[in-house]
């Protein structure tokens, strides 16, 4: 029977550039790599194409942070990210960024076809701004005390400690994560996309829920859909102000494209480049009428971006929208939600550098289904898992044959296969494990496959070709048995390809076949030379998983210390305090005056003694400075101080005032000084 090989284009989410590439990366990456290996290896025609997401606040101002442009930060964040995906066996056919000429190509087009449809509005609004920093400022980037549990240093939007969300107006306290200033409300013109317009069209378009494979979002998604519909679909604010970075909007000087309104279209951008490269028709996959199917992996968090904006922006501008939405759980790491502070925050480099990316992607394919469920990456399972499975059960039954082929029958595998029964029921397994892939219940695939290997290390076991090699009329056997065990081997390479595709490659060399296709696991593999057997894959070592974890620790640490010390701004030290009236602020009789004199004050090695003149009425004045000024450098200055601050007694005499100075004590204290001009005596106001 042929079928017709399908068309099929796959993306997974677009990394922000502002951060590393961690495991909850890595269970997207590999979830879609398997299924795009899988779909190759079918004979389907399958392109698998990501991107960097590169624009937004997070970025612009990390980039200054470090001092480069943010063009800088993003190369060098990208070059990483693509080690780590490579690194991780993930094969990408092309990586691109959305800071490119195709991803603003495509932003403009289709920003100009929905507001030549009419599905754009523009309209003032009020954002918090930073009168510091002089920008808008994004919610994540306000804190303050939650309104609802009153948590302090929570982000604009959510609580942490509660979980309650909330508009950046409502928390208590608020102040600018960036300068510590109190945000102020300030008016700015803003686009919209006018998602309402789509409703009939959404409503119609995730309708169809469900597990089989015509539905777009699985059936999970379903309740989801129910309450953003219920709550209305409102207008999707598109645009920043500068400074931001990213793409400026067409005949809007000053506004930004949102990260999130090019994210999604650096989908196109870099599938568009990679057509370039191959000399494929972009229309046959995106044009509205193409019949290729378009699949988006994606986590949980972002399924309203993909379920309802991206698709409403697609038919709105008149391309196709995606076949379907895949959309997978969080991970966690030992039962706990990664966290940079907890040591549970592993950066897939830092995976890499203790261990092999093949346990990994064979972990967590034993543990995905086509469910929305979170999963646990727990290390003691991990270990068990990868070394029962892979290395006890299926490198074992090729390492308990390979030795027998190569010492005693020079590599030859026999010409018949004693079981031909087996071999045809480990053939036919192919279809159902081939239907779990399909279905992404990779979960099920390989505990068929798992339980496949049972079965030929049972057969194996049975057969004892060690126990027959001892006796010289058996040897025939002896060949026949291993050659039966290298064939189910190989069958169950073929199943394990997609997931496993380094040692795969490793078990073409040695059983000197061509690059695996699924076909093969129908055909035996008879009267036909072996090369040597090297070690397919070792062991899980303890002490790495106990290097990796400690190194999480380290980095968990390193990352307390470095939020600790982060030295912060005056106004993060001392927010602004709470509102006065002019009337209130009247009260405080500020004065310049002439330091006449200053000098030590013997017993007291913080203070200087201070006659201050105000033009005909003096002052003696005690002032915590002495750390900071010798007295003869103030005599003769003009400075401010408070006049009608009640007299105070101290052990070395009476303070008539206060002067008045910045800064955080010790050496670090300035006094205030008037400009030139002023009279001592002069009302401060
Ligand atoms: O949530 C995220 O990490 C986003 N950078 C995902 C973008 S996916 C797509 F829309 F570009
Ligand atoms: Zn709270």
């Amino acid at each position: 029977m042929t079928t017709v090989a399908r068309r099929i284009l796959v993306t997974s989410a677009l990394p922000y550039a502002n951060g590393p590439i961690h495991m909850g990366h890595m269970v997207e990456a590999i979830q879609t790599d398997i299924w795009v290996r899988f779909q190759k290896l079918r004979g389907n025609e399958c392109h698998y194409v990501c991107a960097d997401d590169a624009h937004g606040t997070p970025v612009m101002l990390r980039a200054q942070t470090l001092g480069i442009t943010p063009e800088q930060l993003v190369t060098q964040v990208e070059k990483s990210h693509r080690a780590d995906f490579v690194d991780f066996l993930i094969g990408h056919d092309h990586y691109h960024s959305t800071h490119s000429d195709e991803n603003r190509l495509y932003a403009e087009k289709i920003y100009r076809a929905l507001r030549a449809h009419g599905h754009i509005a523009v309209r003032t609004i009020q954002q918090a701004y930073d009168p510091v920093k002089n920008m808008f400022l994004p919610d994540r980037f306000i804190k303050g005390e939650c309104p609802r549990c009153g948590a302090a240093d929570q982000y604009g939007d959510s609580c942490e400690a509660c979980g309650a969300t909330y508009a950046p107006t409502e928390l208590k306290n608020a102040v600018s994560a960036l300068s510590g200033a109190k945000p102020v409300a300030r008016d700015s013109e803003h686009y919209f996309f006018k998602l309402g317009d789509f409703e009939d069209f959404l409503r119609r378009w995730t309708g169809n829920a469900g597990e089989d494979s015509s539905a777009r979002v699985q059936s999970e998604v379903t309740h989801k859909l129910k309450e953003w519909f219920d709550a209305g679909l409102k207008d999707w604010d598109i645009s920043r102000d500068a400074p931001y970075f990213g793409f400026e909007i067409p005949d809007a000087p000053g506004k930004y494209f949102y990260v999130w309104l090019d994210a999604p279209i650096g989908y196109m951008a870099s599938f568009d480049y990679y057509c370039r490269q191959k000399g494929l028709k972009f229309a046959d996959f995106w044009a509205a009428d193409s019949t290729a199917e378009v699949y988006h992996f994606i986590g949980k968090d972002i399924l309203y971006f993909h379920a309802l904006f991206w698709p409403a922006m697609l038919q709105g501008a008149g391309y196709r929208t995606p076949t379907a939405l895949y959309a997978h759980g969080f991970l966690t790491v030992n039962g706990q939600k990664m966290s940079k502070s907890r040591g549970t925050f592993i950066t897939a480099r830092a995976y890499l550098d203790h261990l092999d990316p093949e346990y990994l992607r064979y972990y967590i394919a034993a543990k995905l289904n086509n469910r929305i469920e979170d999963i646990d990456l727990s290390f003691d399972d991990f270990t068990a898992r990868v070394n029962a499975d892979l290395v006890g059960k299926v490198v074992n039954i090729a390492s308990r044959c390979a030795g027998f082929i190569g010492k005693r029958f020079d590599g030859m595998l026999a010409a018949q296969l004693p079981d031909e029964a087996l071999f045809h029921e480990f053939a036919r397994a192919g279809d159902s494990i081939a239907q779990a892939y399909d279905a992404r219940e990779y979960s099920r695939a390989l505990r068929e496959v798992m339980a496949l290997a049972d079965r030929a290390n049972q057969y194996v076991d049975e057969h004892r070709p060690w126990a027959m090699a001892k006796n010289p009329d058996k040897l025939p056997q002896v060949q026949a048995v291993c050659t039966q065990g290298l064939n189910l081997f190989r069958q169950l390479m073929v199943y394990l390809q997609p997931v496993l595709p380094a040692m795969a490659q490793k078990v073409e060399a040695f059983l000197q076949i061509p690059a695996t296709q699924w076909q093969a696991h129908r055909t035996p593999l008879l009267d036909h030379r072996i090369a040597d057997f090297a070690p397919l894959m070792t062991r899980v070592d303890p002490e790495k998983i106990q290097a990796l974890i400690a190194a999480a620790h380290a980095e968990a640490a390193e990352f307390k210390i470095a939020a600790a010390a982060a030295p912060k701004t005056p106004l993060q030290e001392h927010p602004i305090a709470a509102q006065i009236s002019i009337d209130e602020f009247a009260k405080i009789d500020l004065r310049v005056a002439r330091i006449e004199h200053a000098e030590h004050v013997a017993g007291a090695d913080k203070l200087l003694r201070l006659t201050l003149d105000l033009g005909g009425e003096k002052r003696q004045v005690f002032a915590g400075i002495r750390a900071a000024y010798e007295p003869a450098e103030l005599i003769g200055c003009l400075t401010v101080m408070v006049a009608n601050l009640a007299p105070r007694k101290m052990k070395f005499g009476v303070s008539e005032g206060m002067v008045l100075a910045a800064g955080p004590g010790g050496k670090d204290i300035f006094i205030l000084q008037p400009d030139a001009g002023a009279q001592p005596g002069m009302k401060v106001k």
